[in-house]
């Protein structure tokens, strides 16, 4: 049916989908070890905590990428890997076509200031002694910035630097005089606009958000969520959020990669991850969310995660979730399952095909 004429259309449509622009960042083979140190002077390296292992990720301009996984599963530390704020043992990381692992000194500080962090704690990330005014400033004297609006003010003026700072304030909701108090002196929720205003005073063009909601109350972690977004159009940022929960990063992400002990173990588009989830441990940590409605609530298949994370020092030895599956066969305790491509999603399970019908089944079953 379809004419010679309309295929390579069909295919530039499919490729261009969502990565218009092309990635902002592109990871390949990504490895944080941290060295576990004994002896009197701590000389003797006795092993290494693989926190990140060999994690591919490309993050398309504009776009969010959201990584979730629970505590000591390497979040953070890719995180900060990405930003070189740790640093690489293995791999590449691509910022904008410039390969960041080899840059140090002056030209790692430029780029730094187009990458910003917001940090999960708020008041642990912001100064109790300094104003909100200085807060804000500081970043902008730091990187030595002239600020867009020179010309009214005169180039580097402490009340151009002031003026911006005001505006970023109104821009994540904060009234103007909150810039002579201090961080005390707001709720949680104010604090990490606050932070968040302070990471995009520079005009980045990657924000790292690190579970900047976990320490928020449920309540006000939309309104929070909803203002990361609001900014993304505003200033056409590209996004990577980390949480440990998979509610948290479901409306704000474009694509989730789901972390265990330093691997990806699935990627896919939010909504195909949600609808479709095929990664035992997707399985489980979709199960800790709980669904509205009561039927569903109460019929719906669960999968429940046994024991605790293994050490990162001494992962499991085959598929690293091996030991908690409850899907687990003998050939998971031996070969480490490649990411692969299935369908529209990437998933390392050997046997995801049948656990996927396995759980579908057993859902009609329960609703029945
Ligand atoms: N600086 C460090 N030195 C040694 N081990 C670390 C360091 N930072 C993190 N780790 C370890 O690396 C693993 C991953 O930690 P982290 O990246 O903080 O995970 P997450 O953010 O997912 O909770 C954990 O086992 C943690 O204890
Ligand atoms: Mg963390």
């Amino acid at each position: 049916m379809s004419s010679p004429v309309e295929r390579p259309e069909a295919a530039a449509t499919l490729a261009d989908q969502g990565t218009e622009g092309g990635n902002l960042l592109t990871v390949r083979g990504l490895k944080v070890h941290y060295p576990i140190r004994k002896g009197l002077v701590f000389d003797r390296t006795v092993g290494h905590v693989q926190a990140v292992d060999g994690v591919d990720l490309d993050v398309p301009r504009g776009q969010t990428y959201g990584l979730v996984g629970e505590s000591g599963c390497g979040k953070s530390t890719l995180g900060r890997a990405l930003l070189q704020l740790e640093d690489a043992t293995a791999g590449s990381v691509d910022f904008d076509g410039t390969e960041l692992t080899k840059l140090s000194g002056e030209r790692l500080r430029v780029l730094r200031r187009r990458m910003q962090m917001v940090f999960q704690d708020p008041m642990a990330s912001l100064d109790p002694r300094q104003s909100v005014q200085s807060l804000l400033i500081e970043p902008l004297r730091v990187h030595g910035l002239a600020p867009a609006d020179v010309e009214e003010f005169g180039p580097d003026s402490p009340s151009s630097h002031l003026a911006k700072a005001a505006a970023m304030l109104e821009v994540v909701g904060l009234p103007r005089a909150s810039l002579a108090k201090y961080p005390h002196e707001f709720s949680g929720g104010q604090r990490q606009r606050i932070g968040i205003a302070r990471a995009m005073i520079l005009n980045p063009d990657l924000v790292i958000a690190d579970e900047p909601v976990s320490a928020l109350d449920v309540s006000v972690q939309a309104q929070v969520i909803n203002l990361l977004e609001h900014l993304q159009d505003l200033f056409g940022l590209t996004y990577v959020v980390i949480a440990h929960d998979l509610a948290v990063v479901r409306h704000i992400s474009d694509r989730i990669g789901v972390m265990y002990l330093g691997h990806i173990v699935e990627e896919a588009d939010a909504d195909t991850l949600y609808a479709e989830p095929m990664h035992p441990y997707t399985l489980a940590l979709m199960s800790a969310i709980p669904v509205p409605d009561p039927v569903l609530e109460d019929s719906r298949e669960r999968v429940l995660l046994a024991g605790d994370l293994p050490s990162p020092a001494n992962p499991p030895a085959g598929c690293r979730f091996h030991t908690r599956c409850p899907f687990v066969q003998d050939d998971c305790r031996t070969v480490v399952p490649e990411l692969r491509v299935l369908g529209p999603r990437k998933v390392a399970c050997h046997h995801a095909e049948e656990i996927h019908q396995q759980a579908a089944v057993t859902v009609i079953d329960g609703t029945d």
